[in-house]
């Protein structure tokens, strides 16, 4: 028996959360009672420690003006050394009030408008959303999906990264919605065909923490000294704080350093970082590695629910179990159209997932959940759409 209970489904309503007190956000539509079982945030409550540090922070009644100390960096270097077996030099961590404003500042300030960025979908949609936005080109290295096995199309990157207008890719690892965890061999072939090219990556690893049993997420820097990488890590998805705006940017190159320092300071005047999410950052990385273990097997116990639940109740549906992140990306097209279940579930059976198309064309026929959260909730959401797909295929 671990120390947290998670079956219990608590109260999130009148904190302004998105899933809970602004579900017409997804679809005015949207009834009060809907299930929220979309967007990458857990129904399980931070960790003891996180909620005493901050009061305790807040005690000292000031929140003025506030910078990274050594205790703060000591925690981000202990927390990589101790599960990923990664040195992180201090010089190389710089605060980002999040890690998609670090990609906004990574894009203007390391290519220039009209050139390419890679990505790899179906795939987190605000990376599109943030090249077409800065005037860039969204070049999508189409992933490979072999009956569920997701997997890279080296022949395609390689077209790719030659390309001398595409300057930049965007890895996603653990991959958010696929859940593969890349591995050593796969980031070093993606790394050497970079390398050769010149393309800087930027590797979103906001999900490393959130793997499966016997699964090791590996960092990409820590497999290579290429020199054009840039990694964005953080505790939002990991510990649950993810409205926290709080991420990590390692920028191990000097000549690299510069330009995000000009990008950050000089042009957005980013020079300072909150006092309150330092206290978090700390606290989580100190002292909550256990919150972590226990999510993670409860989240892992999830999975096999979903999977034991879908082949008995759904035997047709896609589906396989990821190796990363706490997202099921299921297909229902055996039974459904995707569209016609998106909508009855939407103004019937009030359930709210996420419908795959947002991930790129790739994602049709594809829905995306969140599995962080009690069973029974899950199994609550998994019933109301049987119901659904039931009443679709019945007529
Ligand atoms: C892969 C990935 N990157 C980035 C983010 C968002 O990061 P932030 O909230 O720090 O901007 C998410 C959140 O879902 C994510 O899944």
């Amino acid at each position: 028996m671990g120390r947290l209970n998670l079956d219990i489904l608590h109260d999130r309503r009148g904190t302004d959360c998105v899933k809970w007190d602004h579900k017409d956000f997804v679809d005015n539509r949207v009834s009060e009672t809907a299930l929220p079982l979309w967007l990458s945030d857990m129904e399980f409550k931070i960790a003891e420690e996180i909620q005493k540090a901050l009061i305790e922070r807040i005690e000292k009644g000031f929140l003025g003006h506030s910078m990274p100390g050594d205790s703060y960096f000591k925690a981000i270097q202990g927390w990589y050394k101790r599960r990923f077996n990664w040195d992180i030099d201090k010089d190389s961590i710089f605060y980002s009030p999040g890690a998609l404003p670090a990609l906004g500042f990574v894009i203007r300030g390391f290519t220039k408008e009209g050139e390419g960025v890679i990505i790899q979908e179906p795939v987190f949609y605000p990376f599109a959303e943030l090249i077409k936005g800065n005037n860039r080109k969204v070049v999508n290295n189409q992933l490979i999906n072999d009956n569920e096995n997701y997997r890279i199309d080296f022949d395609d990157l390689e077209l790719k990264v030659k390309d001398p207008n595409n300057t930049m890719m965007i890895l996603c690892t653990p991959h958010n919605p696929v859940g593969r965890v890349w591995t050593e061999e796969e980031l070093k072939k993606v790394v050497k065909l970079c390398r050769g090219n010149d393309v800087l990556i930027f590797s979103d690893e906001l999900h490393c923490d959130a793997t499966r049993s016997g699964v090791t997420h590996i960092p990409t820097m820590t497999i290579t000294d290429y020199n054009r990488i840039i990694t964005a890590v953080a505790l939002g998805k990991t510990f649950n704080v993810g409205g926290v705006p709080i991420s990590q940017i390692i920028i191990n190159d000097e000549e690299l350093r510069k330009v995000w320092r000009s990008e950050t300071r000089l042009k957005h005047y980013i020079a300072f970082a909150p006092p309150l999410d330092m206290v978090l950052t700390e606290t989580a990385y100190n002292k909550c590695d256990y919150w972590v273990d226990e999510v993670m097997e409860y989240v892992e116990d999830n999975f096999d629910f979903l999977v034991e639940y879908l082949d008995k109740h759904l035997p047709k549906t896609k589906y396989k179990k990821p190796e990363g992140t706490f997202l099921a990306w299921i297909n229902f097209g055996a039974y459904v159209d995707c569209e016609e279940l998106f909508e009855l579930l939407i103004t019937k059976y009030d359930v709210l997932i996420e419908d795959g198309r947002t991930f790129g064309k790739s994602g049709t026929g594809y829905f995306r959940m969140t599995v962080a959260c009690p069973r029974s909730f899950l199994k609550e959401g998994l019933d109301r759409i049987v119901s659904a797909i039931n009443e679709l295929t019945d007529n």
